[in-house]
């Protein structure tokens, strides 16, 4: 059997948004607290599977490190750390890509959007799932928490464990998802869709550093429907019902209670005490990243230091796979 470790990943590709927050990010501070090994990885050579601007990856890559910080990632309990730091992931990753068939990178849902969605897709984009199951294979990780998008690739992921355990001598666990009721957050604009950084319209999220006066105005400007009480209903009242869901995001209310609490308020009044709620959360939040940024050396330091607790459970690892390899 394998020690439990967490292992999970986040691109590098800008500020995260109130979705990402409480629909990932939390969770992951809470899992700090329930299980005993936490590896959060910044992952940048995901990031590139589409053309990034360097400079702003750099940046990207430093304020993604800020932000998981003040949202309360110890780095001292988890180990956080930037994915091309530790060079055994693309290694890895070419081991398991050479046990593991065109075909079955072809049926991944995620593949098939994607790359109809572009013209000219990337061998990156095509075998980024491999990298991923060497993300996680690297550090023998055991559980992954992702949301639905991912099942696929967890799944993967033990396909190719098993192939290569099977092949090689028994080196990896099969990861599991950890699965965790968490809320998905709606667009402003459409809020039958989830908040996304792909939406074009910035007023359809509220970032993690927007502004008090941000906030209240993308709040205000929140569509909902015609009727004026509060009542939680996601399939006819998606609009209001994201709202409501986001305070219970924040106060781990039920749905009912916010709408009881809230009996004869109408939905522009309550969208005042939402927005002020979410300044409540987030501020902190922004003030504590701003001041992590202005302090790059400390930040440096804090990634220089993620990189050598990771590298400490990489090295042993991938020398056995090598070795069972043949190399
Ligand atoms: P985006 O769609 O903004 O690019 P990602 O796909 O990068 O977000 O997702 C990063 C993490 O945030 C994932 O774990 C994903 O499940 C979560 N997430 C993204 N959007 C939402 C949302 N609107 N509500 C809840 N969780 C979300
Ligand atoms: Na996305």
């Amino acid at each position: 059997t394998f020690p439990e470790r967490v292992f999970s990943g986040i691109q590098p590709t800008g500020i995260p948004h109130i979705g990402n927050y409480f629909g990932a990010i939390k969770n992951w501070i809470r899992l700090q607290d329930t299980h005993s090994s936490v590896m959060y990885s910044i992952v940048d050579l995901h990031s590139v599977t589409v053309p990034q601007d360097p400079a702003i990856l750099r940046e990207n890559i430093m304020s993604m490190t800020a932000c998981l910080l003040a949202c309360g990632i110890d780095p001292d309990r988890g180990i956080l750390f930037q994915q091309s730091q530790v060079p055994y992931h693309t290694e890895l990753a070419w081991i398991l890509g050479c046990q593991c068939t065109l075909s079955r990178l072809a049926h991944l849902p995620t593949w098939k959007e994607k790359s109809a969605a572009t013209k000219d897709a990337l061998l990156g984009l095509y075998t980024y799932p491999v990298l991923q199951a060497a993300d996680i294979l690297l550090y023998k990780g055991t559980e992954v928490p992702v949301g639905e998008d991912q099942f696929c690739h967890i799944e993967l992921a033990r396909a190719l464990a098993k192939l290569f355990n099977n092949r090689f001598g028994h080196l990896f666990p099969q990861p599991s998802i950890l699965l965790t009721d968490l809320p998905r957050i709606k667009s402003f604009r459409q809020p039958d869709k989830k908040m996304s950084k792909s939406e074009a319209n910035p007023n359809s999220r509220i970032d993690l550093t927007d502004s008090p006066d941000e906030i209240r105005r993308k709040v205000k400007k929140a569509v909902v429907d015609s009727h004026s009480e509060l009542t939680y209903d996601t399939d006819n009242r998606p609009g209001i019902s994201n709202l409501i869901g986001l305070e219970c995001a924040i106060t781990q209310k039920s749905p009912s209670q916010v709408c009881e609490e809230n009996t004869g308020v109408l939905t522009g009044q309550y969208k005042l005490k939402l927005a002020d709620l979410l300044i409540e959360e987030l501020t902190p939040i922004r003030l504590q990243m701003e001041r992590l940024l202005s302090d790059r050396h400390h930040l440096s330091g804090v990634i220089k230091k993620g990189r050598d607790r990771a590298m400490e459970i990489a090295e042993p690892n991938i020398a056995e796979v090598k070795s069972l390899v043949g190399f």
